[in-house]
Parts: structure tokens; sequence; C-alpha cells
């Protein structure tokens, strides 16, 4: 087996068992110095991209090894439930609750054999952040539509939904209860007309910023990116941030999360997907360290890469991974 450095965006990337982590469009929590990766289980072939088995769990200390901690929350046999297998569940994101002590998952739920006419949100508990996680209910949160979204826990605890919203026209802000369950029928309608999706929001230098991508399906596009100074707006758009081959297709990838690296101020990782509707289990991860300079920030691609990118970091690079093809299969 070649040993390989640590992050290598759009390659295989094996668990710590060597079979392929299978957590797309996915979210992540820091807690108890533990990393969580939350992402929706693909299956094999063009019908892999519906909810076949659910949304899988992954955990690390390190950001670089990712033990497989099984399916957190699993799709419904019974045919009446909402997330019944074979509905659509896509990009989870997860908070802990600090008032309630549950994790709080919400997801994009689209009701079995409706295409994505549903334009839901889905939400569902745990006391554990490995799950099981119980499904509570879904809806349009405010009443709208609801379809690509993340979730964002401010400085002061407060957390929003950031939704694709108005028939994918325009994202709302959308203040969460203080437990998290619902919304408080506060939003704010940002990004007007602009078609945006994907939506990653990360805080630095005084500064909210934000990335997503256009509309295009399955399909790459060109990353969009903002700055604001309060997260209801005005943003201030700032283009494309990506740089280097393949940067006006977001590296053949699509947005999902913006991962802050614990302990180490101004150091955050751009996460993306990309897409492979034909073998949806086949989809790869793009992992890159996020430049920030003042009010704007930049995203190049590197081949390969670790931590010790991030000024000030020093992180004791991993030994070695291996490359590995095995797939994970459904348990
Ligand atoms: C783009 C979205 O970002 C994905 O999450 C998924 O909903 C696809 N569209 C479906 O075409």
């Amino acid at each position: 087996m070649q040993a390989v450095p640590p992050f290598h965006p759009g390659e295989l990337w094996p668990d710590t068992d060597g079979v392929a982590i299978n957590a797309h469009g996915g979210g992540f929590l820091y807690r108890d110095g533990m990393y969580y990766w939350y992402g929706e289980f693909k299956t094999e072939g063009p019908g892999g991209n519906v909810a076949n088995v659910g949304v899988s769990v992954y955990s690390s200390n390190d950001l670089y090894h990712w033990k497989n901690e099984g399916i957190a929350l699993k799709v419904s046999d019974d045919p009446a439930s909402d997330i019944v297998k074979g509905s659509v569940i896509e990009r989870p994101k997860v908070l802990f609750n600090a008032k309630t002590h549950l994790y709080v998952m919400w997801f994009h739920l689209e009701l079995k054999g409706k295409g994505y006419s549903a334009a839901r949100a889905g939400v569902a508990t745990s006391s554990s952040p490995t799950g099981p996680f119980k499904f509570v209910r879904d809806f349009r949160p405010d009443g709208e539509m609801s379809r690509d979204m993340t979730l964002y826990q401010d400085d002061d605890g407060k957390a929003y939904l950031i939704t694709t919203s108005e028939n994918n026209q325009t994202q709302h802000l959308s203040e969460l209860a203080p437990d998290y369950l619902d919304t408080t029928g506060h939003y704010t309608r940002i990004f007007e007309h602009k078609a945006l999706e994907g939506a990653a929001i990360f805080k630095a230098n005084g500064h909210y910023f934000y990335i997503g991508s256009h509309t295009t399906g399955w399909a790459p596009n060109p990353a969009y990116a903002a700055v604001a100074d309060s997260l209801a707006g005005p943003w201030k758009e700032l283009g494309n941030p990506c740089l280097g081959p393949n940067a006006e297709l977001t590296f053949g990838a699509q947005s999902t999360y913006v991962l802050p690296v614990a302990g180490k101020p101004g150091a955050f990782i751009f996460v993306a997907d990309q897409w492979r509707p034909k073998n949806a289990i086949d989809g790869r991860y793009v992992w890159l360290p996020i430049k920030i300079s003042g009010d704007t920030f930049s995203i190049t691609w590197s081949d390969a890469w670790d931590l010790n990118v991030f000024p000030g970091a020093s992180v004791a690079a991993p030994s070695t991974r291996t490359k590995s093809s095995k797939r994970r299969s459904a348990k």
C-alpha cells in the first residue's frame, strides 16, 4: 500500500477501516475534542442519490483519520413516514443545544416519489453526537420553501437556518427557536434573486463570510462569495474566491461547509462535493484551506496539503494514510 500525505482533494478517502468515507453534502460538529462528520450515505448506481440508508456519521480527533460511527439517522421502513426509504435526505447539519443538551440535526427533505417539489426541512435529535437520531418532524420553515440548507451557530449561541427558498431564487436567514427544533418566524431575505445554494458561513476578522454555488443540479458552476458585518446583511459580493486549475467550476465541486480548525484562530477548511450522479457513491470530497485577507478570502487548489499550511498553526501531521479502493456498503 502506498503512503500518501493527509488531504488529497478529489481522491478516494479511506476511513480508519480502509473503506471509502461515505458522507456527502456533509456538515461538521466539534465537541469535547472530537470532530463529527455527518453526511448523505449514497449507494451505487443512478438511484444512489435518494436516501436508501440515511445519514452517516464519522468521528476524528485530528481531521485526518475518520472512524465510521455508523448511521446516525436511519430511513424508515414505514411507508407512512416522511423519511421512508427512497425519500431524499440531503445536507444534514448538526448543532449541540446547550439548554436541552440535545444534538439537533436539520436536513433538506423531499418526499418519496415527488422529485424536489416538497422543499421541506426535517429535524431529528439525539442525546449522543453519534446517534441514533430520532426523527422529530418535517415542515416548510416559516411556511416557506426550503431546499439546500445549512445551520450557523453564532458566538452568542443564537442559531440560524440558511436555506435556499422561493423556488431556489432567494436565501432565507431564519432564526432558530432557543431549543433549535423550530424556526421563530423571523427571517431575512438575503441574496435576493441570486439563485444560490450549497451555502456555508464562517466568521473571521470580525466579518461574516459566505460561500455558495449557483443552481445547476449536480453539475459544477462558479462559487459565489460574499462578506458582511451582520448575518442579515447587507452582503457585499466578492466573486468566485477559487484559484488554480478548474477554479471557474469550483474544482468540479460544490460547497457544503466551512470547517473551523479547533484551537487555530483564522484556520478554516473549505469542504465541497464532487458529485457523481451516475454512481452517487463515487462522489468525492474536496477539502482546501481558506486564505483570509482582511475582508476577503481565497481558496487555491492543492493536490496534497496538511494543517501546517495555516499561519501559526503547528500541527503534527499524521504518520501516513493509505490508499484504499474498498467501498462501504449499507449496514
Ligand atoms: C444541487 C444541490 O446542491 C444538491 O444538494 C442536490 O439537491 C442537487 N442539486 C439535486 O440536483
